[in-house]
């Protein structure tokens, strides 16, 4: 591998080599950007250490960069960040570093490069490549990063306990990275991980839900949650998703298990759409079949109303992970609300008032529920399953057919609280709310159609029958 080449590509090491010689210090690029290289995946954060102060070499750079480059420079944690264009350069003396066991807060003193290197989280992660006079261009290695890189291998530079117990979040980031680069964990690293899983209790939520989000964007999540899974972790801050596992049975009779179920969705999804709150519905989709559960000697196992608890569910384990309460909350709420309605529907004899109502209830968000209802169906048989898609694909066209005659789609009332007040000299009330409602209505269930004239006619109706008279202009 040519390092040469690749700080030949980038002008400014260049700058930065030439600032390093003139203050008299050694600089390095390390960690992801050399990790990122040897890998041939594009990376736009580079991270460079020095020995010495990190701040005057960002801005002895900068001098030379130009009006190009921005500096920002954050005193207290001894970094600056060189901003040139799409490029982010972040400038650190060497450090090292020794941690208090109860807060992810470490104790930072100067260091040479090994310290440095020492306190990284990952071999892959600790490779440096010199940008100093003699030795411009070589890479250093000190534990085996390059054959990790090659071996596939997810491993930390020292004893993993160690390396995990100084910083807890990196047992989320080690399974993170096993997930974006599809690597395996080490076994001794993986059975720190499942000793240490407690120690993330220390980590904030939005700490681990940013590594938690970007191992659910990766092409195949389920491996990211198998690993979370059996090292313990995902126990530690998402209970109900690992309640959902396991199998029980009765009277001979199984139900699936539903937690490799909820991975077989979300893996189907995520080849379908890159769509973070799309693939979140898709893992809170069955998440209240265990607290439904129910076994019936007639039936068997039932779930009933899970789609309505889980609904109401989301937001306490939104707000509890701190994922955003806006609309992305509502949307993964309504998916997991509405999940067997278009199954409901695969019948022949389904009316157009149910299609409607769908309609109605998903309004923008119909392409959506469809991902996830066709993701959602995991029979190990797969003539079963090109049925099941098939009859989707009946529904779709019976719901297309639908909105093209009614537009319920993005439903307006044809006639407004406005405009009944006004006809009816009526101040705002609970009467106005239900003439609107009852138009609503009948139009969904195909009583009138939807339209000004047949909403104004049906809502005189309304009226009439509730003893009102329209007022005489
Ligand atoms: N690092 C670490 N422990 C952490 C976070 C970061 O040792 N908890 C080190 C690693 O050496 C890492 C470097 O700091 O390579 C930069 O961290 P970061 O920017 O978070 O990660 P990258 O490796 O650059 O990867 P990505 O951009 O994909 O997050």
């Amino acid at each position: 591998m040519d390092f040469k080449e690749l700080l030949n590509r980038h002008p400014f090491f260049g700058e930065i080599h030439s600032a390093a010689e003139e203050l008299g210090l050694k600089a390095y690029v390390i960690g992801g950007f050399v990790r990122d290289f040897i890998l041939g995946r594009p990376s736009k954060d580079i991270d460079v250490v020095c020995i010495g102060s990190g701040i005057e070499l960002a801005e002895a750079v900068a001098r030379k960069v130009g009006k190009e480059g921005k500096v920002t420079v954050f005193k207290n944690f001894g970094t600056a960040m060189l901003t040139i264009g799409e490029w982010e350069v972040e400038f650190v003396g060497a450090r090292k570093e020794s941690y208090d066991r109860n807060s992810r807060k470490p104790v930072v003193e100067n260091g040479t490069l090994e310290d440095d290197q020492n306190r990284r989280d990952f071999t892959i992660n600790a490779l440096a490549v010199s940008l100093n006079k003699t030795t411009y261009g070589e890479l250093l290695d000190p534990f085996g990063g390059v054959k990790d890189l090659k071996r596939k291998i997810i491993r930390t530079p020292l004893d993993p306990k160690i390396t995990f117990s100084d910083d807890p979040l990196r047992m989320m980031r080690a399974v993170r990275f096993a997930a974006q680069l599809n690597f395996d964990i080490a076994p001794d690293t993986f059975d720190a991980l499942s000793e240490q899983a407690e120690r993330l209790k220390i980590v904030s939520e939005e700490r681990i839900i940013d590594e938690l989000n970007k191992i659910i964007l990766t092409p195949k999540p389920s491996y990211g949650f198998k690993l979370l899974f059996h090292a313990q972790l995902l126990h530690q801050f998402f209970p109900e998703m690992v309640a959902l596992h396991g199998v029980e049975t009765q009277n001979g009779l199984s139900h699936k298990d539903n937690f490799y179920h909820t991975l077989q969705v979300l893996d189907n999804v995520a080849e379908v759409s890159d769509d973070l709150w799309l693939r979140w519905a898709a893992i809170l989709h069955d998440i209240a079949k265990p607290p439904t559960k129910r076994f019936d000697k007639k039936v068997g196992w039932t779930f009933h109303g899970h789609e309505d608890k889980g609904a109401r569910m989301v937001p306490h384990i939104f707000r509890r992970l701190k994922l955003p309460m806006d609309h992305k909350m509502k949307f993964v709420q309504k998916l997991v609300r509405l999940h067997l309605r278009p199954i409901a529907l695969v019948k022949d004899t389904v009316t157009d008032s149910a299609l409607r109502r769908l309609l109605f209830d998903t309004g923008d968000d119909l392409d959506a529920l469809m991902k996830l209802c066709r993701a959602d169906i995991t029979s190990k048989n797969d003539n079963k399953v090109q049925r099941y898609l098939r009859n989707f694909d009946k529904v779709e066209r019976k719901i297309q057919e639908v909105e093209e005659k009614d537009h319920v789609r993005n439903f307006q009332p044809p006639v407004s609280g406005e405009e009944i007040m006004e006809a009816f000299g009526l101040k705002p009330s609970r009467e106005v709310g239900e003439i609107k409602e009852e138009i609503k209505e009948a139009i969904l269930e195909g009583k009138i159609r939807n339209n000004r004239e047949e909403a104004w006619r049906f809502m005189l109706e309304t009226a009439k029958a509730k003893g009102l008279e329209p007022v005489r202009k």
